[in-house]
């Protein structure tokens, strides 16, 4: 049997006449751009993070890109982000011309920890960026600390997060603003780009986040300030509002499966694979992806073996930021951040969507206990 890294096909299916429904009534309507459903599932997801603001974003990316501009990023200013994920994290911050400070990571749980971000604090320092990787809740107590002593706003990027929790507060009740990503591959995922800017308390960034989104008009053509075209649509909110009523019976599927990962894979030994860790007290890591670290230089020759036996694994991502080739003026070298090199070496992601059945994870656990000379 083989098994996809992701369908998506199954899910989409459970809400397909419900969504075909709205955009019918979408069409009879011809109302596409800011209408009833990014009004609604703003709201929605306001309440679903416990915070009072969501802004429906046109990706997660410029939901970011936003949060940045809310803070008036400007070249000079420093962001301190993980040299360890998705390129967006970093690319925003150099897109204002400003710079982006990498820190490494916890080889514990892949996320950087409160004592890295702090070392890497300079007078310039504009905002913390820590990001929630792959589902868990980076250390938020500790980062928010050593943000604070200095004053500094921390932004989450909890795009691969929504729904993750920690320490009693939700994704998106730590910063002062967070990005949350519904690319069609995260947990809520739209049928194409979509984010949202969540801004937990503050009512005048708020408003200026709204501003920005639409090149900072207020009201019609009138330009306070050049923002940019960053609108959800309203077909995208429409699916995202079909689906949210379902994210948590979605995220538990994805929290069993994982289960059963740790408990079938749990002989490997640390130099063969390591397995997810679930660090955060009180947490709910909600595994967007489920990540082993396979030692030994191994981590390859596991995944074609993985992919001659029609299994589909990903790795997120072979490649740190400060080795790429955008950064390569910053003047980081290789070695630096030698955990997160280390990671980038080692991860490989296997599937873990919730529509798996107990024979694909059962096809998924074979091959990889195969690989390894087991059973
Ligand atoms: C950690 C992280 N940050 C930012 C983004 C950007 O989100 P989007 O792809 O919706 O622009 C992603 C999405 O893959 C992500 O995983």
């Amino acid at each position: 049997m083989s098994v996809p890294m992701l369908d998506l096909a199954p899910q989409n299916a459970s809400v397909k006449q419900k969504i075909l429904e709205g955009i019918g009534g979408l069409i009879d309507r011809s109302s596409f751009i800011l209408g009833d459903n990014v009004k609604g599932l703003e709201a929605e997801i306001a309440a679903y993070a416990g915070v009072k603001f969501a802004v429906g974003m046109s990706s997660g990316t410029d939901a970011q890109l936003v949060a940045l501009m809310a803070l008036d990023l400007k070249a000079g200013d420093e962001v301190i982000v993980p040299s360890f994920t998705f390129f967006a994290t970093a690319g925003v911050v150099a897109r204002l011309g400003a710079t982006p400070v990498f820190v490494d990571l916890d080889p514990a749980t892949f996320n950087t920890s409160g004592t890295l971000v702090e070392a890497a604090i300079t007078g310039r320092t504009k905002a913390i960026m820590p990001v929630h990787l792959f589902g868990q809740l980076a250390d938020m107590p500790a980062i928010c600390e050593a943000a604070a002593q200095f004053g500094i706003p921390v932004i989450e990027d909890a795009c691969q997060s929504m729904g993750a929790r920690g320490w009693g507060l939700n994704a998106g009740q730590f910063g002062a603003m967070t990005a949350f990503s519904c690319y069609p591959t995260k947990n809520l995922g739209a049928f194409g780009d979509a984010g949202l800017t969540i801004i937990r308390d503050d009512e005048a960034l708020h408003a200026r986040v709204r501003r920005l989104r639409v090149h900072g008009m207020e009201p019609v053509y009138v330009h306070h300030e050049v923002g940019m075209n960053g609108r959800m649509d309203e077909v995208q909110a429409l699916v995202l509002r079909a689906k949210l009523d379902l994210l948590e019976g979605w995220h538990a599927g994805r929290r069993k499966h994982a289960a059963w990962y740790l408990e079938r894979l749990k002989e490997l030994t640390p130099d063969e694979a390591r397995l997810p860790v679930e660090a955060v007290p009180n947490g709910r890591h909600i595994y967007n992806q489920f990540t082993l670290r396979v030692g030994g230089g191994k981590r390859d020759a596991l995944q074609a073996h993985l992919k001659s036996l029609g299994i589909g694994s990903a790795i997120y991502y072979p490649i740190c930021l400060h080795e790429q080739p955008c950064f390569a003026g910053l003047g980081y070298s290789k070695g630096q951040f030698p955990e997160s090199e280390k990671a980038a070496a080692e991860v490989l992601s296997i599937p873990v969507f919730p529509e798996m059945t107990e024979a694909m994870l059962e096809e998924v656990v074979t091959g990889i206990l195969g690989f390894f000379g087991r059973k």
